[in-house]
């Protein structure tokens, strides 16, 4: 077993890389997973699908054919500021786009600072915010882009 080695909060669910990919193909997710070569140490992973969750009153997630959605994404902490994570967007924006999205979503804590300097760094605009907020990007690939509205 892979061990995860200290793992930010919010990730102590996916104790090792099976239990991950385990997780990924039971949710129907899109995943991608850093593993370090030496150790087999999970350096981090980021989890996609198609759908959004809208940041201001209804948290529930609405699936989509055309938004995607960054559901989780976070890198160990040994391994923060080295670019893996900006590389993990750059790809799970292309698959979003293969999957037919034309926006790609996501919410954030409001605390989580580094996150929102993070995701503004990576191109996206804020599209809302309670205690979370909203963050979106418009893909580009030859659909319109549309805004999401709260049903
Ligand atoms: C936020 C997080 C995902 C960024 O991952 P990362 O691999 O360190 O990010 P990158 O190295 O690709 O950073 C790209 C750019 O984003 C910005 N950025 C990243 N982390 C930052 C931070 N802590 N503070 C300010 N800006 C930051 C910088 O502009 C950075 O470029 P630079 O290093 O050349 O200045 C990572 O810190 C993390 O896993 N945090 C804990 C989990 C989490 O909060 N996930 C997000 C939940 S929505």
């Amino acid at each position: 077993m892979i061990e995860i080695f200290g793992i930010p909060q919010g990730a102590d669910r996916f104790r090792s890389a099976e239990k991950l990919k385990e997780y990924i193909s039971k949710n129907e997710l899109g995943g991608r997973i850093v593993i370090e070569l030496n150790s087999g140490k999970i350096v981090g992973f980021i989890l996609f699908s198609m759908g959004y969750i809208w940041p201001l009153n209804d948290r529930r997630f609405h699936t989509s054919t055309e938004i995607g959605c960054i559901s989780d994404i976070i890198v160990n902490p040994d391994f923060q500021r080295k670019g893996i994570d900006s590389m993990l967007v750059k790809v799970a924006e292309k698959d979003l786009i293969k999957m037919g999205a034309h926006k790609v979503t996501l919410i954030t804590s409001k605390t989580n600072q580094n996150a929102q300097a993070f995701f503004k760094k990576m191109g996206y605009s804020i599209s809302g915010q309670t205690d979370v907020v909203g963050f979106e990007k418009k893909l580009s690939c030859p659909k319109q882009s549309k805004r999401i509205h709260q049903t």
